[in-house]
């Protein structure tokens, strides 16, 4: 999968000159790390049904269930790392301002970046804005109280899922389901962000979950560029200024490169 090296400088040009970048990323950013996506050939969505793993109704009706598949994918999850194209893009954040990502993962690959090129720093200006949640927090069914979750689930039966320690209510992973809005503020956040950005780098999304979709448009319509990097094209791709048909790990690292922050990567 070569990429033209001239569409490489015009992308890295374009990004190195913009004062404002948004980056939204989709699942494809950490196929590399080893986490499936959700729509490939061996994506989750061609093995499982969301309908019964990612709905509302699927968790009321089912919590042990939910949870069981929600916990195999937090243990698949924890054993990966941040590739080559989260760590850049934490370091370009660290390294300069005006770069936000926008995220619809919810596997904290991004945030274990930022905390790893920040070492003994502060990683806050490398965190990505979480669209859709965090594997790694829980959400309680009747006060709504989010709480980190880190532990393995005990999944052998309802009575042993986790409970909220406020009010005795049943937890339930902190993503956004299908059929659920997202959060209000976070989103009201990435319109603004898309809609005065120079330019959006849409990194691994196929493009077909809204609102998420519509936010590259936003930055268009702004008068903003858009650049994509993914091996396949998407409905997005037509709108893109630059399409850069590569892997995240190889192409993220020469758009988000310049110099290294001192120190050991750990
Ligand atoms: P998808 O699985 O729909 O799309 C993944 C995209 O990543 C595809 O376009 C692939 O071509 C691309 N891709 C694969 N390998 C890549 C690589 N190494 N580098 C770059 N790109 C690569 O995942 P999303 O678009 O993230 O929501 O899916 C959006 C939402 O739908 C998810 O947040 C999830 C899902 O259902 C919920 O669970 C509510």
């Amino acid at each position: 999968m070569a990429v033209d090296e001239g569409e490489l400088r015009r992308a890295e040009r374009i990004v190195r000159e913009a004062e404002r970048v948004v980056v939204l990323t989709g699942a494809g950013i950490s196929a590399e790390s080893g986490i499936p996506t959700f729509r490939g050939p061996e994506g989750l969505w061609r093995q499982y049904r969301p309908e019964e793993l990612a709905t509302p109704e699927a968790f009321a009706r089912d919590p042990r269930l939910v949870w069981e598949w929600y916990d195999w994918r937090r243990q698949r999850i924890a054993a990966c790392h941040p590739n080559a194209a989260h760590l850049a893009l934490a370091r370009s954040m660290l390294r300069r301002g005006g770069i936000h990502i926008l995220t619809q993962n919810v596997d904290a690959l991004h945030s274990r970046a930022a905390v790893q090129a920040a070492g003994e720093g502060d990683a806050s200006a490398a965190m990505p804005l979480k669209l859709h949640g965090s594997i790694f927090r829980a959400r309680c069914v009747e006060c709504d109280k989010r709480t980190p979750l880190y532990d393995d689930i005990d999944t052998q039966s309802v009575e042993r899922l986790p409970r909220c320690q406020e009010c005795g209510g049943l937890l339930r992973p902190d993503v956004v389901w299908f059929g659920e809005s997202l959060d209000r503020a976070i989103l009201e956040r990435a319109f603004q962000l898309a809609g005065e950005a120079d330019v959006c780098v849409i990194i691994g999304t196929s493009g077909l979950v809204q609102p998420t979709a519509s936010l590259p448009g936003v930055t268009q319509s702004g008068g903003g560029r858009i650049i994509e990097i993914n091996p396949e094209p998407t409905p997005l791709t037509a709108m893109a200024d630059l399409s850069l048909r590569s892997g995240a790990a190889s192409a993220a690292p020469r758009l988000f490169g310049g110099p290294k922050l001192s120190g050991p990567l750990r």
